[in-house]
Formats: C-alpha cells, sequence, structure tokens
C-alpha cells in the first residue's frame, strides 16, 4: 500500500487534518488504534474558539455546529464567592462557541470520504529520516504503508513523539499535584455562561454542552479514583464551592459519564523529525482550564495542513520546513495562559498564606482593570489569527 501521507490517530487533530487533506486532493490515510464507538465515548473539550469555528467551516463539517453549538459572549469568573464577569464581545469583539468535542469528531467522521482504519494495533513509524513507512497490525495480519510523509496526531501517549531519538526532542513539563473530576449530567446549564470558580475547597466549573445536558468539575488530588465518588458526594462538593445562589439554582440528576483527566502542560521540540510532523496532543499538552487543547490541535493542523498542500501542489518545501517554528510560537502562548489561569483559579498544596492573598490580590485586579480582562479574554477567545 502506497500513500502520500500517514496521519497517526483519528482524534479531532487527525480527522481535521485528513479532511483539509482530501479537500485539497492530498492522499491520505488515517490509522486510528481504537474503534470509531470508542473515539467518540471520550468526553473532552467543550469550547470552541473562531479560529476552530472557521476551520470546520473550511472542512466544510460544520454545519450541525451552527444550528447546535451555542455562542458565549463572556465568562463568569468566582473567587470564594465574588463573582465578575468577563465580556468578551464588549472587551475585544470576540466570542466562543460551545460544542463539545465528541460532536466536533463525529462531524469530521461524517464528512470524511477516504479511507480510516480503526482497531489497528501495533502501529509502528520506520526510516523517518529516509523513505517512511509504517507498519500495523489488524485481525492478526501485518500490512505495511509506503507514504512520503507522516503525521502524528496520536496524543499524549500515542507512538509518534517515542519514535523520535531521545536526543533529537527536548521536552519540558509541569505536572499539578491535582485532577479534575467530570460528571457529565442531563440536566439544563446551572448559568448561561461557563463558570470559573476559586474556593479555598478547590476550582470548580459549571460547563455545558447544550441548553439540556451540562459539564462540571471540581478540583481532586491528582491519584482520586472516580469510584470514590457517588453522584451525592459530587454534587455536594460542587455545592459547596460556588457562590450560594448558583448552588441553590444548580439541577442534579444521574451522572452519564464521570471521570478523572490529570493536569499537565508539556511541550515537544521541534515538531518535525525529518519526514514525520507531531500536531496536536502528540507534541503538547495544557490544563484544560484555559480550554486550549482542542483549539490548538486544530490550530497546529491548519498550519500542517497547509504546509503539506504546498509541498505536494506547488512543489515547495517552504511550509513544512517553517511548520515547527511557526506552531510553537502559538503554543507556547496557549501554554502560558492555560498555566496562568490553571494557577489563579486553583489550591496549591504547597501554597501558604502569602501565595493565597497574592491570587486574591490577581482576582482583585482582574476585576478592577478592564486592561487585565481584555487580555484575559484575548487569550481565551485565541490570541493570534490563523492565518
Ligand atoms: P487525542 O484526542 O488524544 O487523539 C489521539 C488519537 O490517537 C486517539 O483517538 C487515540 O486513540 C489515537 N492513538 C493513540 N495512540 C495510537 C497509536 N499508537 N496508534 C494509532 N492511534 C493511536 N481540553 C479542553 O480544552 N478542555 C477539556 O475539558 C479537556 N479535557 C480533557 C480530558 C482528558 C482526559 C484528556 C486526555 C484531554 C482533555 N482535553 C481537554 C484536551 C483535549 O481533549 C485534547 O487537547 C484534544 O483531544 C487533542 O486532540 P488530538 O487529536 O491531538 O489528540
Ligand atoms: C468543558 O466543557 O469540558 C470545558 C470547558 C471549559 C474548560 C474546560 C473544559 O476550560
Amino acid at each position: 500500500m502506497r500513500h502520500q501521507v500517514v496521519i497517526v490517530g483519528a482524534g479531532p487533530a487527525g480527522l481535521m487534518l485528513g479532511r483539509l487533506l482530501e479537500l485539497a486532493g492530498v492522499d491520505a490515510v488515517i490509522i486510528e488504534r481504537k474503534s470509531a464507538d470508542y473515539v467518540l465515548g471520550r468526553i473532552r473539550a467543550g469550547v470552541l474558539e473562531q479560529g476552530s469555528v472557521a476551520l470546520m467551516d473550511r472542512a466544510q463539517a460544520s454545519q450541525r455546529m451552527h444550528a447546535e453549538g451555542l455562542i458565549h459572549h463572556g465568562i463568569e469568573l468566582s473567587f470564594d464567592g465574588d463573582s465578575h464577569r468577563i465580556d468578551f464581545s464588549e472587551l475585544i469583539g470576540r466570542q466562543v462557541m460551545v460544542y463539545g468535542q465528541t460532536e466536533v469528531t463525529r462531524d469530521l467522521m461524517g464528512v470524511r470520504e477516504a479511507t480510516t482504519i480503526y482497531e489497528a494495533e501495533d502501529v509502528a513509524l520506520h526510516d523517518l529520516d529516509g523513505r517512511p513507512w509504517v507498519t500495523y497490525t489488524k485481525d492478526g495480519q501485518t500490512h505495511r504503508i509506503d507514504c512520503d510523509f507522516i503525521a502524528g496526531c496520536d496524543g499524549y501517549h500515542g507512538v509518534a513523539r517515542q519514535s523520535v531519538p531521545q536526543q533529537a526532542l527536548t521536552t519540558f513539563e509541569r505536572v499539578y499535584p491535582f485532577g479534575w473530576l467530570g460528571v457529565l449530567v442531563d440536566r439544563p446549564p446551572v448559568a448561561d455562561e461557563l463558570i470559573y470558580a476559586h474556593h479555598q475547597r478547590g476550582f470548580a466549573l459549571c460547563s455545558q454542552r447544550s441548553h439540556s445536558r451540562s459539564r462540571y468539575y471540581v478540583q481532586v488530588p491528582a491519584d482520586e479514583q472516580a469510584s470514590a465518588w457517588s453522584d451525592d458526594r459530587f454534587w455536594d462538593e460542587l455545592r459547596a464551592r460556588l457562590d450560594p445562589a448558583t448552588a441553590e439554582a444548580l439541577q442534579t440528576g444521574p451522572s452519564i459519564e464521570k471521570s478523572v483527566a490529570p493536569l499537565r502542560s508539556f511541550v515537544a521540540e521541534p515538531l518535525r523529525f525529518g519526514s514525520l510532523f507531531l500536531a496536536g496532543d502528540a507534541a503538547h499538552i495544557v490544563p484544560p482550564t484555559g480550554a486550549k487543547g482542542l483549539n490548538l490541535a486544530m490550530s497546529d493542523v491548519a498550519a500542517l495542513a497547509d504546509a503539506l498542500i504546498e509541498n505536494f501542489v506547488e512543489k515547495s518545501a517552504a511550509g513544512i520546513d517553517a511548520y515547527s517554528a511557526k506552531v510553537l510560537s502559538r503554543i507556547w502562548k496557549a501554554e502560558r495562559f492555560s498555566w496562568w489561569m490553571t494557577t489563579l483559579l486553583h489550591t496549591f498544596p504547597e501554597t501558604g498564606a502569602f501565595g493565597r492573598r497574592i491570587q486574591r490580590a490577581e482576582f482583585d485586579y482582574l476585576a478592577g482593570s478592564r486592561v487585565a480582562q481584555q487580555s484575559l479574554a484575548e487569550n481565551y477567545t485565541g490570541v493570534v489569527t490563523w492565518e
């Protein structure tokens, strides 16, 4: 078998890249370790920047998103019960779209015309600095695909980054001493907009998927098991971290999903090794506090698609040569913002009284400064344009 590009991983990054390439006439196959249903069963991000929305348009996969996605003009920040609204529209004239990663994935799967090979086991990458090829096993048989380029879109635990010789990559990492316990519930959201709450018991987030489905998170220790949390325990803890009026308004119900996600900041540099390109979570992780993970994956593959198309159609290597430096600049800005939001809003075991006062001062500064609010709004809605 031979294809121009092999994409490893059919998460949002791999599916979007595959779609952009197929629309440009570039022949790309996707190989994915799990089944399509498994990929759709993962409950993850929920907020799309305008750049991601525009990319769904370009992928011709946006019809349902525009019909069902919710435009949000701001978010609510709360600190020990004191609230402040950040009005994106008024501050900087931009908005975000609330539309779940599951739906983005489903829509991209729906429009795809080229082949996706699901349940491909033992994926291995070969000759990355020569003429590359990929092997995988399916139904007990080993297959080989020769190609010009490989796109590693296989997430943080994938094989692509691990196939790069250790001395060729520099990694930067911060592991936070906590995770997020998330619950999905078929009840209307507690508020029209997302609420990010700092509380001395820990961070809480009220998010949503639609007018009838809500997503809530509470900060928990990093090693916490979701099974240790009954629904009642979760709702009690969430209420305790919200201001009394919001806690009172919360509509609870049986959880339809409950899981713990660890929080980590991570970047691998550079994002190219020979004919392998890394994109999305395969290359970098942000803590979810800034809602940047999915959006970064989307902006990576937008740049990678353009670079690969330029290579195949215009026969110019300029784009693929510039890819890593170009996307790293945006990645580090998102890393900084996600780290900052995390630091402001969570409780840290090692933070003493001084650190807590600094967090409070940061919140008060934000609440009182239009410039600080504009900065938050600009970063949250997407700091750089996608061209
Ligand atoms: P992924 O979505 O991880 O997709 C990678 C794909 O590659 C997967 O389908 C995987 O099965 C496949 N794969 C892995 N290894 C192999 C292999 N060896 N061979 C073939 N295929 C392979 N972001 C937010 O903004 N908000 C959130 O609330 C949020 N919550 C998250 C919760 C969790 C538990 C995690 C892990 C991430 C969360 N994120 C969140 C981040 C966001 O979901 C990711 O940034 C986004 O999924 C990145 O997309 P991706 O396509 O790069 O990677
Ligand atoms: C979500 O809805 O899952 C979500 C929203 C915003 C975040 C993180 C997660 O910052």
